[in-house]
Order: C-alpha cells, then structure tokens, then sequence
C-alpha cells in the first residue's frame, strides 16, 4: 500500500519540513501552497476507479482515486509518497480533475498539471508525468469496472 501524503501530517511532517527547506527555492508558489496544503489528500472508499505509478529512478509512488457520475468526475483524491513537486502535481490534479466530463480528463497532460503548478525546475518534470500516469491508469481502471 502507499503511505499517506506526509504534508501536514502527523509523523511525517518532519520530513516535508526538513525537503520543504530543500526543495523551496525552486518551487513556484503555487507549487509551495499545494505542497504545504495538499487538497484532497487520502484514500477513497468508495472509488470507481483507482490509478497507481511509480518513478523506478526516484521511487516515488502515486496513487489517484476517481469518483464518476453521468461520466464526469465528481470527487479526486491521492495518496502520494514522494517529493514536494509531486504532492503538489498530485494536489493540483485532483482539483484540475474534479468536474471534467471522462473525455477531458484524459487529454490532460503532465504539461498541463506543470503549467498549472506554474511551472516545474527540469529535474521535477517527470513528478508531473507521474500525475499524468495516474491519470491515464484510474480512467483506465474506471472504464474495466463498468464494462464488467
Ligand atoms: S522526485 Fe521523483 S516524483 Fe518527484
């Protein structure tokens, strides 16, 4: 399983302090603000369709839960183990997901989440690609379920 986000939480929040003061310097605000107040961070019961990836180099790991009615996407949530970027990506594509019919949410890219972010150093890019990853997997995984 992936641990909860560890932005604001608990025994984790030493941690993203110690990489907040790393990583600040080169994050837009708008990625420090997501990454210090993940939205929508957690598991979801009740999902329809749940989507994973990891980043072999780095090892972080992303997981996205989609909720969907009338095929559009009601509620998003994550559970992320990794950098502040992509806590951030993950904050910032829960949002950017929530109210988009199934066909829009699968032309989102990892450029869109990094330019939603307000851009992302070089050597973050690929945590945005992890967004787009997870995006890819849990409409995948919707779209298994309610064909069975
Ligand atoms: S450093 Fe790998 S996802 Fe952020």
């Amino acid at each position: 399983m992936f641990p909860l986000p560890s932005a604001g939480q608990g025994e984790g929040e030493g941690v993203t302090s110690t990489l907040y003061h790393e990583e600040n310097s080169m994050y837009s605000d708008i990625v420090t603000e997501h990454f210090k107040n993940p939205h929508n961070a957690g598991e979801m019961a009740d999902a329809d369709g749940v989507g994973d990836d990891s980043n072999p180099v780095c090892g972080d790991t992303m997981r996205l839960f989609i909720k969907v009615s009338d095929d559009r996407i009601v509620k998003a949530s994550f559970l992320t183990r990794g950098c502040g970027a992509a806590i951030a990506a993950s904050s910032m594509t829960t949002d950017m997901l929530r109210g988009l019919s199934l066909q829009d949410a699968a032309r989102i890219t990892n450029k869109d989440v990094a330019n939603a972010l307000g851009g992302l150093p070089g050597s973050k890019l690929h945590c945005s690609v992890l967004a787009e990853g997870v995006i890819r997997k849990a409409l995948e995984d919707y779209h298994k379920r309610s064909q069975s």
